[in-house]
């Protein structure tokens, strides 16, 4: 790939910064609404399953277009390009960035009918083959377990992305999935959580998932065993582990070795955090089968094309990426709060967590010089209308500028009278709050306004539309991952506390502190007792 300018060298940021010293600093969103009548037309839009209002951001035409002409000056579209040529993106770990194969299929006309790809080229006409395999053989496992009476448990044991993306849909899709089947995600390595779900179940109708890129994630393979274990332990001399476990992996080998003979595999240029979408999603698809899965691929291949193909000036991952580099770089903003009015989408702050600050939270570009800019903001959140009465407050008339993104469907799953006004009712309110303030009052009860959020309202939550929002998701970080500069795909920041926790467990058996900081091993020799 040739050399690419670095964002702050452009004329682009140049200009970005004098526009935020001459207008954007004081920018006042309710004034530009009064002068301009086509704010509201000029910064909303309708993407695949996504309508997005903008409009209540601190940003104007003119920020807006300066930010494109720092997209083009990056080579944004080129990097995006690239992606989808199957290119060695990820840099560091010498591997493409291809997790959009795994929805690469136009929506078949009649059920049964084979899918046709969309995104064509060398290296994803090489690849469909085995992902169409594998997602064959991994529907018609799901569809099996559904059919199978005797399984009424369903534990995945997986981390990161091994675990938030699947628990986060399964949560999602609550009311698509299959009645008379528990889900249970089982991730961290502290013995209370899996030890709280194997007291639920039975061995003989539980069927353990265990889900691991690698097949190494030390907490994984610690409750892959403990689960074993306790399998072998309760099912007595007939257990059959075959029937009961399954591993989703790129490790075949190590999955088998494991003992375990029903895997599904996918390939080193699916990014953990990007995995939903691949085997890692068997939970998923046995929860809202295949009709069900298929539907959420789609959604988000109707987003990939729109990323793929949109202008850059009308493709919402690209405007919202560069809306969070503006507030990022040149407001100073250093987190983002995310307020899904859907009790369904409880779990998507903590998907989006690993989305964003795992991929974009690093300090050097992607070839390893220091940056001179701040990237990721901390990413954070609770479903609307509970994060009102516990953290709106500090949104409202705290110090901090705190971008909120309101996520709402127009129609609900359930048929509670008044519920669904309520709810969306208040979402608009929060939002309107934000902006409008209250000057009618002083002191504690004034609300200065012009705090920005975003709107996004889907039809209803259902695997289509969770597809193309996780989609949008995923195409945004990419987007301000790529003015940045940065290796979206890597994650070494993870690296050093577990190589050394590797160190620290055998010293507290023996109470070795040598080498340790005076912290480190004061707080090892509280524990001391106890190894
Ligand atoms: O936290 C680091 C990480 O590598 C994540 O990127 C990944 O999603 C998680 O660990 C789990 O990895 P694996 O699927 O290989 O067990």
């Amino acid at each position: 790939m040739t050399q690419r300018l670095r964002c702050d060298e452009t004329p682009a940021w140049t200009a970005l910064q004098a526009h935020y010293e001459q207008v954007g600093r004081h920018f006042d969103v309710r004034a530009d609404f009064e002068h301009n009548p086509d704010r509201f037309t000029q910064f909303s839009q309708q993407a695949p399953h996504v309508f997005a209002d903008l409009s209540k951001n601190r940003i104007d035409t003119q920020a807006e277009a300066l930010l494109l002409q720092l997209a083009e000056q990056c080579g944004l579209a080129e990097h995006r390009d690239a992606m989808f040529a199957g290119g060695c993106i990820n840099s560091t770990e010498h591997r493409a960035v291809m997790h959009y194969l795994l929805r690469n299929q136009s929506v078949p006309a009649t059920p049964g009918e084979v899918a046709a790809p969309v995104f064509r080229g060398a290296v994803a006409d090489a690849a469909m083959p085995e992902v169409n395999a594998t997602l064959r053989a991994m529907l018609a496992f799901a569809e099996a377990v559904r059919a199978d009476e005797q399984i009424t448990d369903i534990v995945n044991i997986g981390i990161g992305g091994s675990d938030l993306g699947p628990q986060m849909a399964v949560v999602a899709l609550q009311a698509y999935a299959i009645t008379g089947k528990r889900f249970h995600f089982v991730s961290n390595v502290d013995g209370d959580e899996l030890g709280e779900v194997l007291e639920q179940i039975r061995p003989n109708s539980t069927l353990f998932l265990v889900a691991s890129k690698t097949f190494t994630t030390r907490e994984t393979m610690t409750n892959a065993h403990s689960a074993r274990q306790w399998f072998l332990d309760q099912a007595g001399p007939d257990a059959d582990l075959g029937r009961h476990f399954a591993a989703l992996t790129t490790n075949l080998e190590a999955a088998q070795a494991f003992g375990i003979r029903t895997t599904f595999g996918f390939r080193d240029w699916v990014g953990g955090r990007y995995s939903m979408w691949s085997a890692i999603g068997l939970p998923l698809a046995i929860a809202i089968g295949e009709e069900g899965f298929r539907a959420l691929l789609a959604g988000a291949h109707a987003m990939d094309q729109h990323f793929v193909s949109a202008p850059l000036a009308q493709n919402l991952p690209v405007r919202l990426g560069l809306l969070d580099v503006w507030y990022r770089n040149f407001h100073g903003f250093s987190s983002r709060s995310v307020a899904p009015y859907h009790h369904g989408l409880r779990r998507l702050p903590a998907y989006l967590q690993q989305l964003e600050m795992e991929s974009n939270g690093k300090r050097v570009d992607a070839q390893g010089h220091t940056l001179g800019y701040s990237t990721s903001p901390v990413v954070w959140g609770e479903p609307g209308t509970n994060g009102q009465h516990a953290f709106f407050q500090m949104i409202h008339q705290g110090t901090d500028i705190v971008p909120v993104e309101f996520i709402a469907v127009r129609e609900p799953a359930h048929d509670m009278p008044g519920h669904h006004a309520q709810l969306v009712a208040n979402a608009l309110a929060q939002a309107q709050a934000l902006l409008q303030g209250r000057s009618d009052a002083g002191g504690h009860r004034h609300f200065p306004g012009n705090r920005p959020s975003s709107f996004f309202v889907l039809e209803r939550m259902e695997p289509v539309t969770l597809g193309a929002l996780i989609a949008l998701y995923e195409h945004r970080v990419f987007v301000s991952g790529s003015i940045w500069g940065i290796n979206s795909f890597d994650q070494w920041g993870v690296e050093l506390g577990k190589q050394l926790a590797q160190d620290i467990q055998p010293r507290l058996a023996s109470g070795d502190v040598r080498g340790l900081d005076p912290s480190t091993a004061g707080l090892l020799r509280q524990f001391r007792p106890r190894f």
